[in-house]
């Protein structure tokens, strides 16, 4: 007999699915790892639990909606639109180590005083848990703790305790009993979240799943699972600095262009609500050292961009960046040796923005220009000049989105010149850089 369409063969490893069986996964090569899987024996036609009526709009009720778990660190409710939405999933996605963990328990810790809030970890004992939360004086707090990794027992511990608000930390690391492949495979991770969501739905309940991301900076696991949720968010930055920011990438809720500054210390993360004093505080008048503002999200930042320009010794000239696209750093030389005759054809030259920030926009491109050129020739830049705007092929400079906003934030931080011309040359001249 010809066998149900709906079967279909998981790799074990992977999670790949196949209409046929075959002794290699077709999507990660390994041998002998495919089972037979039958989503559900459930004929398309019955009908699921009770049938529902369409409605109106004014027959909807919108109080779910407009009540929100507020933990007061402005810049974590920020980034999430105001708070955390009843009845929300929020995805946070973040390298290993990078401190999801520890910014979740301080999140749950805060709001446990005032909705029961359950955090389940399937990464770390109960203990570890323990030690965690006595670094961020997290102990007296009523928040709920477990280690579990079983979604079905997961489920039914909300149903019996009722919780508000639920940590999962991490997705990863939770499997359904249902499903052959292993947890964090592609399926188990599809599957958990959607278990999580329709629960979260159903009872009116706000989860924040932990995921972590794979080196191409996605969160491992399908796309779909970002459909899934409501909110998805990261929490990036450099290891070995402790600048962390938080960025919405999706938000059914608010705005994605926010983004919240952190800084991670002994005792856990604290708000950064001034990053412009921090990212300067130890800024010194030298030759390749200049101040530039970028935009983190709609809040205008500045940083100092540093450059380091020195004769090659042998072979090609190297060009090193920390924090800037070397890919744009190179144009930006060949701009600055073609348009403004700087000679840079036998000069390695070092880039980076001081303080772990990396910044894509390419507003930073003019203080890029006059930080190499300062370092070229040996000329300090005087310290209440401020730079940004985009420079262009032939060495015009252009205009940045929210040229107000940048504008602003340099007078309030007391920075009075921020000189601009039509094209780098005139710039450089103007500041005695270029002859
Ligand atoms: P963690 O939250 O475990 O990261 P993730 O969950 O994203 O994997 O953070 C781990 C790092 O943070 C670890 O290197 C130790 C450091 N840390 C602090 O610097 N201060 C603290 O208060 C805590 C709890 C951790
Ligand atoms: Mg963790």
């Amino acid at each position: 007999m010809a066998k149900s369409k709906s079967t279909i063969y998981v790799c074990s490893e992977c999670g790949g699915e196949h209409y046929n069986w075959e002794g290699k996964c077709r999507f990660c090569n390994a041998w002998n790892t495919l089972k037979e899987f039958a989503p559900s024996s459930q004929a398309q036609s019955e009908v699921l639990g009770i049938l529902q009526e369409p409605q109106t709009f004014d027959q909807v009720s919108s109080d779910g909606l407009s009540k929100k778990f507020i933990t007061k660190m402005t810049e974590f409710d920020r980034v999430l639109g105001g708070g955390i939405v009843q009845g929300s999933v929020v995805l946070l996605g973040g390298d290993p180590g990078i401190g999801k963990s520890t910014l979740l328990l301080q999140i749950s810790n805060i709001l446990s005083s005032t909705h029961r809030t359950l955090y389940i970890s399937g990464e770390e004992s109960l203990s570890q848990l323990k030690i965690r939360a006595s670094r961020i004086a997290a102990l007296a707090s009523p928040l709920q703790i477990l280690n579990e990794t079983s979604i079905p027992n997961i489920i039914e511990t909300i149903h019996q305790k009722k919780p508000e608000l639920v940590i999962i930390d991490s997705i990863q690391t939770m499997y359904h009993p249902d499903y052959p492949s292993t947890p964090g495979s592609i399926v188990q991770v599809r599957e958990c979240s959607l278990r999580l969501q329709q629960l979260a739905k159903k009872e009116n309940i706000s989860i924040i799943l932990v995921g972590h991301i794979t080196k191409d900076g996605t969160v491992a696991g399908p796309k779909t699972l970002e459909h899934l949720v409501d909110v998805v968010l990261y929490l990036e930055g450099e290891k070995y600095h402790n600048i962390r920011i938080l960025r919405a990438v999706k938000n059914r809720f608010g705005d994605i262009s926010e983004s919240g500054l952190f800084e991670m210390q002994n005792n856990g993360f604290i708000e950064i609500s001034n990053p412009s004093k921090i990212f300067l505080s130890e800024k010194i008048q030298a030759p390749g050292s200049v101040i530039a503002v970028t935009l983190e999200g709609r809040r205008p930042i500045l940083v100092e961009v540093q450059a380091l320009v020195k004769k090659t010794v042998f072979g090609y000239p190297q060009r090193t960046s920390s924090g800037f696209d070397l890919n744009r750093l190179q144009l930006l030389i060949a701009v600055l040796e073609k348009r403004a005759g700087v000679d840079l054809a036998n000069a390695d030259v070092f880039l980076n923005i001081v303080g772990g920030l990396k910044i894509k926009e390419p507003a930073v491109d003019l203080a890029i220009i006059i930080a190499i050129t300062s370092a070229k020739n040996n000329i300090v830049i005087p310290d209440d000049y401020v730079f940004w705007g985009e420079v262009g092929l032939v060495g015009e400079i252009r205009q940045t989105i929210s040229e107000k906003l940048r504008e602003d934030e340099t007078v309030r931080l007391g920075y009075t010149r921020w000189p601009k011309t039509k094209t780098i040359k005139e710039l450089l001249s103007n500041l005695k850089l270029i002859t």
